[in-house]
């Protein structure tokens, strides 16, 4: 790429978060998702923060305004009437004053928060606002592992797939399974009429999203019930890796700060979450898988959420082989990183987090692949996402045989995360 094409993509980048920014929290895209998604934000928030740094971390704090009592961080917060969405307020139920829905994302704010630290010039400023940011992200964490690990194993499960970010991914299908569909209400859904329904998950998969919605709202929210009556409840490697990364880097903050006890306390949750994470560890596949942690077996489904533990410090063997499945991958690919293996059969190219490739996900490994010294298959990865930006534009993620480009449009988190690309490379 040429100093002036790079220049004109990172134009282009902070145009359209600009065109999504809402004030004091952006959308992901219009249309399509028009409020306010937890770890898109904390994403969102890592792009702002190369043009207005004040804009970057209000972000994050609007999020942390909606945090629950109990120390839950929803992953949608409803900050305006849209019809255009479904599930909306009415359904999740949750009694908020402003409207969240009743489940969490992936915890990426441990790790914005020290991006964002330590990246700000303003020191000041950024002291402060880390200082109040600070405890709520702690918060959040210790409700994890209250809440989603009941029994102390180190690894916390989510029980829905829309926590874990990856909405249809085929790790769910055989625990979906168990989930039943009768008595749902009627429901008309949204989101095929912004996006091509072949792309989106299927009706089947949607009635079992929205039974579990409706069985948790019966049970009021309350989350120390949740886990236990859920017959959803998977151990997502990918998950649990962010949440150890974001538990070191929160560490690493509150030692900055001066806080040695919210520094050791998370250094002790790291510790354990990645002795933990051994257990999900495959030879056969090279990387890590998810556990149904309903029947205590691991799942056979080699998708990208046993590539992304690499943004945790786990052991360097497991980040090579990590590399080597890749690197693999790109031998049979145009485009990397594949949200599936493409030799299993499951694998759909187009079909949302069933092959696609999507940025923010390269972008989590590119970082984990460079603090592990893999550095060569990290520029393939690099240089792979921002081919797929140049022939196809600021998609929601991309085809990753033909790079063409798939769902929304003008998608914030994939600009966000071409300016940090864009920065790693020069
Ligand atoms: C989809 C994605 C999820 C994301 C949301 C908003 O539901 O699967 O990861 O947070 O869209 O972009």
């Amino acid at each position: 790429m040429t100093p002036e094409d790079k220049s004109r993509i990172f134009n282009l980048a902070i145009e359209v978060l600009k065109e999504n920014d809402r004030g004091a929290y952006t959308v992901p895209t219009k249309g399509l998702y028009p409020f306010q998604w937890n770890w898109d934000s904390c994403f969102t928030a890592l792009g702002q923060a190369h043009f207005d740094e004040d804009r970057a971390w209000t972000e994050m704090e609007t999020l942390f305004e909606h945090q629950w009592p109990d120390g839950m961080v929803p992953h949608i917060i409803f900050h305006v009437h849209d019809d255009g969405y479904f599930p909306g307020p009415d359904v999740w139920g949750t009694g908020r004053a402003t409207p969240t829905s009743g489940i969490t994302q992936p915890p990426i704010a441990g790790f914005a928060l020290r991006q964002l630290f330590e990246r700000s010039a303003d020191r000041t400023a950024a002291e402060r606002r880390a200082r109040a940011l600070l405890p709520k992200i702690e918060k959040w964490f210790a409700w994890f592992y209250a809440n989603r690990d009941p029994q102390g194993q180190g690894l916390v499960a989510i029980l829905h797939p829309w926590e874990a970010g990856r909405d249809n991914s085929i790790d769910w299908d055989e625990a979906f399974d168990r989930v039943p569909t009768e008595g749902i209400a009627p429901y008309t859904r949204r989101d095929t009429q912004h996006a091509d329904p072949a792309h989106r998950p299927t009706k089947a998969q949607y009635d079992r999203y929205l039974w579990l919605v409706e069985h948790f709202r019966g049970l009021g929210w309350d989350n120390a019930r949740l886990h236990d009556a859920s017959p959803f409840q998977v151990v997502d490697p990918g998950f649990n890796a962010i949440l150890i990364r974001g538990c070191q880097d929160l560490a690493v903050v509150a030692e900055a700060l001066g806080n040695a006890d919210t520094a050791a306390r998370n250094r002790n949750r790291a510790a354990r979450g990645l002795a933990a994470l051994e257990n999900l560890w495959s030879d056969r596949h090279g990387q890590y898988l998810c556990l149904d942690r309903i029947t205590g077996t691991l799942i056979d489904s080699p998708s990208i959420g046993g590539l992304i533990p690499v943004f945790a410090a786990i052991p360097k063997s497991r980040a090579a082989a990590i590399g080597q499945v890749i690197q693999q991958q790109a031998t049979r690919l145009k485009y990397i990183i594949a949200s599936h293996d493409p030799d299993d059969p499951r694998f759909e190219a187009k079909r949302y987090w069933r092959g696609p490739v999507w940025l923010v996900v390269n972008y989590l490994i590119v970082d984990g692949l460079l603090a592990a010294g893999e550095t060569e298959v990290a520029a393939r990865v690099l240089r792979s996402s921002l081919d797929l930006i140049e022939q196809s534009g600021f998609a929601e993620y991309y085809d990753p045989l033909t790079g063409a480009p798939c769902g929304g449009g003008r998608f914030t988190w994939t600009a966000a995360m071409v300016l940090e690309f864009l920065d790693i490379a020069a």
